[in-house]
C-alpha cells in the first residue's frame, strides 16, 4: 500500500490581518518543491477563512498519485512519465501501478489481469436494467446509475474495510462491461457477453463490436490505440471528477457511490464531456459554416452566445498539456493506418494552427487539451460520439480508484465540508402571508 505522505512543515509564512494580528502559517513543501501555506488552523487562530471560488489555488490535499506542471507540460502517475507509459505500458499494467504505487512483478501482473478477467460478468439481473432505459438515453446516465446499482449487488461494500481489493477489481472489470453493454442497448444490437480469451482492451472491442452473426478479430492498431487513449486519460490528479470522488467519499459513501459520483461530475461539457463537444463543435463548423473555423473562432472571441473554442483551455496547463501533443501524434497514425481521411480532422487542425497565433488564446494561455484531438480518433475506431464521455470514464476509473483508496487509508482524512463567506440577508423577522 502506497499512502499519501504526511507533510511536514518546515518553514512558516506570517499572515497580517487588518487588526494588525499576526498569524504565523506553517509552509509545507512537496517532493516536486510545491509550496503551500497550510491554513487549517487559520480560522481557529484568527477567526478569517479563505476564499477560492474554483479552488485556484486551493490544494485539498497531499497525494503521492500523480505529478503535474502546468507550466512545463509535465505529467507523471507514480513518478513515471505519461510520454512513457503511453508508450511502453498497457492500461492494465497502468491501472495496477495508479492503484498500488509500483509497476506489478510479472506474478502480480498475471494474478492483476486473471482476476480483471475473472469479474467482467455483470450480475445476470442487472441486464433488466439496460430494457428499462429508452433508446435515446445518453449512455452516461447509464453508466453512472449501473455503477452506483452495484452497491446493491455487492452489499458488503458498504463496510470500508470489507474486501476493498475485491471490489476495485469488480469496478475495474465490470465497468468495461456495462459501457458495452450501455452501447450495444442504445443502438438495439444484442448485447455481447466478455470473452476470457481477449485481454482487457480487446475484450472490450469485442463487446463493442463484434454481433452473434459474425466473427469479428480484434484488430491489434485498435487494441493499442483503445490501450494508450485509457492510460492517458486514466489520472489528472485533483481535477473535478476526482474531487468529487474523494469528496463523496470523504463522507464514507462506499466505493461505488463514489464512483458513480465522479462520472456524473465527468459529464460535464467543461470537463470530460468536452470530447463530445469539441466533435460537435467541428460538426457545427463543417455543415453550418462551410468548414470555415476561423468565423467561429471570430464567434468566440466576441464571446457571441458565450462560444467557447471546445478542447481548449485548462485550468493547469498554461504552456501545452503532453496529453494533447501525443494525441494529435497518434491521431495521424491512427486514421492514416486505417485508411480513413476524416474532414472533421482537417477542420480541427486549421483551427488550432489559427488559436496558436492569436492574441486571445496567447494571452489567455490557451492550448489544445486531451479532448481537442481525442474525439477524432474515437470516430476512426467506430466510436460513436456519445460514447466518448464514456471512454473517458473507463480511462479515468484507475485514477479514481487510486485517490479513494490514497483517502480512505489516510488517517488525516476528514470529511470534506468548505465553508462560505454568507452574502444573504441579515435576520429578518418573518410576515404572515396576508400581511405582505
Ligand atoms: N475558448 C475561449 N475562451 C476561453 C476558453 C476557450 N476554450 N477557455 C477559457 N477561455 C477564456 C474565458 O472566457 C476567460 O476569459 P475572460 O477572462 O475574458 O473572462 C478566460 O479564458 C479564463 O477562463 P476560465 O473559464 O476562467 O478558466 P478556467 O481555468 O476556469 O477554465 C476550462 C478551464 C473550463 C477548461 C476552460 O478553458 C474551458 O471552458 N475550455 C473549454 C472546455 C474544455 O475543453 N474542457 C476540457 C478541459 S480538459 C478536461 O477536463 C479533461
Amino acid at each position: 500500500m502506497v499512502a499519501a505522505m504526511a507533510v511536514e512543515a518546515k518553514q512558516s509564512a506570517k499572515l497580517l490581518l487588518p487588526s494588525g494580528k499576526e498569524v504565523s502559517l506553517p509552509v509545507v513543501v512537496g517532493t516536486e518543491d510545491e509550496h503551500a501555506v497550510d491554513i487549517k488552523s487559520l480560522r481557529a487562530d484568527s477567526g478569517y477563512i479563505t476564499l477560492d471560488s474554483g479552488f485556484m489555488n486551493t490544494g485539498s490535499t497531499a497525494s503521492a498519485i500523480t505529478y503535474l506542471d502546468g507550466e512545463q507540460g509535465i505529467l507523471r502517475y507514480r513518478g513515471y512519465s505519461i510520454e512513457e507509459l503511453a508508450e511502453k505500458s498497457d492500461f492494465v499494467e497502468t491501472s495496477f501501478l495508479l492503484i498500488n504505487g509500483h509497476l506489478p512483478s510479472q506474478e502480480e501482473r498475471k494474478k492483476f489481469s486473471t482476476m480483471l478477467t475473472r469479474h467482467s460478468l455483470i450480475h445476470e439481473d442487472m441486464h433488466h436494467f439496460f430494457l428499462g432505459y429508452p433508446p435515446t438515453s445518453h449512455p452516461m446516465a447509464v453508466l453512472s446509475s449501473m455503477v452506483a446499482s452495484m452497491s446493491a449487488y455487492y452489499p458488503d461494500s458498504l463496510d470500508r474495510n470489507s474486501a476493498v481489493d475485491m471490489h476495485i477489481t469488480r469496478i475495474l472489470s465490470k465497468v468495461r462491461t456495462i459501457a458495452a453493454f450501455a452501447y450495444k442497448k442504445s443502438i438495439g444490437q444484442p448485447i455481447m457477453y466478455p470473452k476470457n480469451s481477449l485481454r482487457y482492451c480487446a475484450n472490450f472491442l469485442h463487446m463493442m463490436f463484434a454481433v452473434p452473426s459474425e466473427e469479428y478479430e480484434v484488430s491489434p492498431v485498435l487494441e493499442k490505440a483503445v490501450n494508450q487513449l485509457l492510460i492517458l486519460h486514466a489520472d489528472h490528479e485533483q481535477n473535478c471528477s476526482t474531487s468529487t470522488v474523494r469528496m463523496v467519499g470523504s463522507s464514507g459513501a462506499n466505493l461505488y457511490a463514489s464512483i458513480a459520483a465522479g462520472i456524473l461530475a465527468l459529464w460535464g461539457p467543461l470537463h470530460g464531456g468536452a470530447n463530445q463537444a469539441v466533435i460537435e463543435m467541428l460538426e457545427d463548423v463543417k455543415n453550418n459554416r462551410g468548414g470555415d473555423g476561423k468565423k467561429f473562432i471570430d464567434d468566440v472571441k466576441n464571446k457571441r452566445d458565450n462560444q467557447r473554442l471546445m478542447g481548449f483551455g485548462h485550468r493547469v496547463y498554461k504552456n501545452f498539456d503532453p496529453r494533447a501533443k501525443i494525441l494529435k501524434k497518434m491521431c495521424d497514425e491512427v486514421l492514416e493506418h486505417l485508411g480513413i481521411k476524416d474532414p472533421l480532422l482537417d477542420i480541427a487542425k486549421s483551427m488550432e494552427e489559427v488559436a496558436l497565433k492569436d492574441d486571445y488564446f496567447i494571452s489567455k494561455k490557451l492550448y489544445p487539451n486531451v479532448d481537442f484531438y481525442s474525439g477524432i480518433i474515437y470516430r476512426a475506431l467506430g466510436i460513436p460520439t456519445n460514447m466518448f464521455t464514456v471512454m473517458f470514464a473507463l480511462g479515468r476509473l484507475p485514477g479514481w480508484i487510486a485517490h479513494w483508496k490514497e483517502m480512505v487509508d489516510d488517517p488525516q482524512t476528514k470529511i470534506g465540508r468548505p465553508r462560505q463567506v454568507y452574502t444573504g440577508e441579515k435576520l429578518r423577522t418573518y410576515v404572515p402571508i396576508e400581511q405582505r
